[in-house]
This record gives structure tokens, sequence and C-alpha cells, in this order.
């Protein structure tokens, strides 16, 4: 399966709308994470829609190797530093 580089070590939190559909990055190139700016190109990875069920804080994972995506599953705890290489199966 497809790499992915770890874009922060720790989750973002973010206030979601109750209806609207966030769109994670998951490949970890984006500028404007957590979410997709199109940068996985080519990448192997696509982004993965989330739909807010009620307006409410939430943790997007930020070190995409979460095993429950698109959030924090505390799978951070065991990524390399920023930048490195995040294997997929
Ligand atoms: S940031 Fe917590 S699992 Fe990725």
């Amino acid at each position: 399966m497809a790499e992915r580089i770890v874009a922060k070590k720790l989750p973002y939190r973010v206030e979601v709308e109750k209806g609207e559909t966030y769109h994670w990055c998951a490949c970890g190139l984006s500028k404007t994470q957590p979410f997709c700016d199109g940068s996985h190109g080519g990448t192997g990875n696509e982004p993965v829609a989330f739909v807010a069920e009620e307006s409410e804080m939430v943790f997007f994972c930020g070190c995409k190797a979460t095993k429950n995506e698109p959030l924090c599953d505390g799978s951070h705890g065991v990524v390399g530093d920023v930048g490195s290489v995040v294997e997929m199966d």
C-alpha cells in the first residue's frame, strides 16, 4: 500500500459543523493540514471524507498512521519524527 508522511506527531483539534463534509489528508503532504489540498497526486493515497454528525470538537489524525481514519486513535505514539515515512498495510 501507499507510503505516507508524518505531518504532525499529534492530532489536529478541529471544531466541525453538523452536516458538513471534510476531506482529511491521508498522504501527509497537504499544506492545509489536516485537510486535503490535492497534493496527494501520484502518491497512491486518496483523501478520506468525514461527515460531521454533530457540531463538536474532533481530533483528526496528524501522523497519518491511525487505524481509525480520519480520527486519531493514539497511533502517533509509535511513529517517527515529522517528515518520516509511514508504511500502511
Ligand atoms: S495523530 Fe494520533 S493517531 Fe495519528
